[in-house]
Order: C-alpha cells, then sequence, then structure tokens
C-alpha cells in the first residue's frame, strides 16, 4: 500500500524516521509530500495513494475525489474539523485521529501564553503571578487535563466546565472542581484556557457575553480553534475592558481590529504551534503509522471518527 504523509505544515524529521520505519516494517510504501503550499500539489499526489497522514490540512470532496484508492485518512492530531466527514464516508473512507497523542505540548504552550499574559506580554512593566489564581479550563479532555496537572504546579486554583459525565469524572478523579455551566467557569475565573473543537455547536460560542463575564484582570488563552470564537464579540469586549487580554496560537481573522483595540493585551503566535515540537511530532506521527498499519492488517477501526 502506498502511505502519503501529506504536511504542509511538517512534522520534525526524526517524527517522519520513525513514521517510515513503521510503514516500511509493515511492507508499505511511504511516500511524503511537505510544505505543498496549493491544493493542486495535493490533488495530483492523493492520485495513488491507499492512505493519508495529514495534520491541519483540508481533505474534502475534491480531494477523496482525486484519490480513488483512498481507503484511511488519519489526523495526526486531536481535531479534525479539517477533513468532510460526510464524504469520507459517502467515499467509503475511514477516518480517525490519534486523541492524546501531542496534549502535552498543546498543554505546555497554553501555560506559556498564560505567563506571557500575566507579564504584560514581556514589555517589561510589572506583571503577576499565576500562583493563587483561579484558572478555568474549558472542556476537560486531553489537552485540559494536562493544562490542569501543569497549573498545579504553579499553585493556581483548578475549575473546568464540561458537559461529558467521561469528563466531570475524570475532573474529581484530577482534584479539579467542577462548574456546572460556562457562564460560571468565566465568571469566576481569572485566566480562562479554552480547549473545545470547532464544531456546529461551539462554532462562535465564545463571544461578548462569556468574554465579558470574566472578573477584572483576566486572561483569555486560546489554543484550541479560531473558530470558537466570536471576533466580534471578543472586539467589543477588549475595547470596553482594557483590563482584559487575550493571548492565543490561533491567529484571528479580525488580527488587525484586535491589536487596534487592545495594544499591549493581545498576542499570536505566528503559525499554529501548539502541537509543534519534536515529541507530540513522534507520539502523533507514529501513532498515526501504527493506525493505519493495523487498519490493512486487521481492519482494526479504534479511533474512527466518521459514521
Ligand atoms: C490538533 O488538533 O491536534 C492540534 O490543533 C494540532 O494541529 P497541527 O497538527 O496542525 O499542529
Amino acid at each position: 500500500m502506498k502511505i502519503l504523509v501529506a504536511t504542509d505544515k511538517p512534522f520534525a524529521p526524526v517524527a517522519v524516521e520513525g513514521i517510515r520505519n513503521e510503514i516500511e516494517a509493515a511492507g508499505h510504501q511511504l511516500a511524503l509530500l511537505e510544505k505543498y503550499g496549493n491544493k493542486e500539489t495535493l490533488l495530483k499526489a492523493v492520485a495513488d495513494a491507499d492512505a493519508l497522514i495529514i495534520r491541519s490540512d483540508v481533505i474534502d470532496e475534491e480531494v477523496m475525489a482525486a484519490a480513488p484508492r483512498l481507503r484511511i485518512v488519519v489526523r495526526a492530531g486531536a481535531g479534525y474539523d479539517n477533513v468532510d466527514l460526510k464524504a469520507a464516508t459517502a467515499h467509503g473512507i475511514c477516518v480517525m485521529n490519534t486523541p492524546g497523542q501531542n496534549a502535552n505540548a498543546v498543554a505546555e504552550l497554553a501555560m506559556g501564553l498564560m505567563v506571557m499574559a500575566a507579564r504584560n506580554m514581556y514589555d517589561g512593566t510589572s506583571g503577576t503571578e499565576l500562583r493563587g489564581k483561579t484558572l478555568g479550563i474549558h472542556a476537560y479532555g486531553n489537552v485540559g487535563r494536562n493544562v490542569a496537572r501543569i497549573a498545579r504546579g504553579f499553585g493556581m486554583k483548578i475549575q473546568a466546565y464540561d458537559a461529558f459525565p467521561a469528563a466531570i469524572e475524570a475532573m474529581k478523579q484530577d482534584g479539579v472542581t467542577p462548574v456546572a455551566t460556562t457562564d460560571d467557569l468565566y465568571s469566576t475565573s481569572n485566566v480562562v484556557s479554552i480547549h473545545i473543537p470547532a464544531t456546529p455547536e461551539t462554532v462562535r460560542s465564545i463571544g461578548q457575553h462569556l468574554i465579558g463575564l470574566l472578573p477584572k484582570g483576566a486572561i483569555l488563552v486560546n489554543t484550541a480553534r479560531r473558530e470558537v470564537i466570536d471576533e466580534d464579540g471578543l472586539i467589543s469586549v477588549l475595547d470596553a475592558r482594557p483590563d482584559l487580554k487575550y493571548v492565543t496560537d490561533i491567529r484571528p481573522a479580525q488580527e488587525a481590529d484586535i491589536q487596534a483595540k487592545a495594544p499591549g493585551r493581545y498576542f499570536a503566535t505566528p503559525k499554529k504551534m501548539g502541537a509543534q515540537t519534536a515529541e507530540a511530532n513522534i507520539n502523533a506521527g507514529i501513532a498515526a503509522a501504527r493506525q493505519i498499519v493495523t487498519y490493512f492488517r486487521d481492519g482494526c477501526e479504534r479511533f474512527r471518527v466518521n459514521p
């Protein structure tokens, strides 16, 4: 089988070697398409691929139609909003993710952004400490759980909101206080760290109402997805509340407006970097390769995300 690693944002070379080893040891062939830059190149490359390993690369109906042999797509990472699941099911393609494999990397970046905001973006002025502050974790999945583990070392008080019973159980196991509603979370947390996926229910769900509930001097950290923020709402609250800060790993669509309304209170990484570590690339990339190998060998569909 030909397994194409199609990553516009490449994995660390050491991770690619690990993926190659897994694939070749199982008798398959690896093809590598990195930094391809445009869709036409991707469309050509998928023409004879039986499997794809991707990151945030958009795999839509057009890509699937151009890949008649394609049987499985593994998103090396957590969020799979970049894959058209309906189209995949219609084409008989299995889609998987690799949950948890890059969670520590994203959590470490969330903490780094928190420190940066608390220290006024390292502008030389006197900032604040995280110790003793209340951290609100918005969604207690793999990343949220890692954030809680690290934040405990900072001496923060940790609370979280999640609708899923298994996540609430995990909070209890971890000594994290569950709160009943997102209103409660935002109105009582000095720092809120967002870890919700982008779904039809969550897109633009964090806006004027929730952000406006944040206490004085609060920090909002987004290492999840740009789409979950209602940017008009964010801009109007940042404008009205010069005490609030927004730090993000996903550059907002209306960045110029945010910069204008919140100078010194806003920061975005130049490129989504949460999972951009050698360790996360190795973990997620090798997990993806193994999932493909066992899928072709045993038909194993663990971590399948499309119906
Ligand atoms: C994820 O959903 O796993 C993260 O957002 C990482 O995405 P990336 O692989 O594009 O860096």
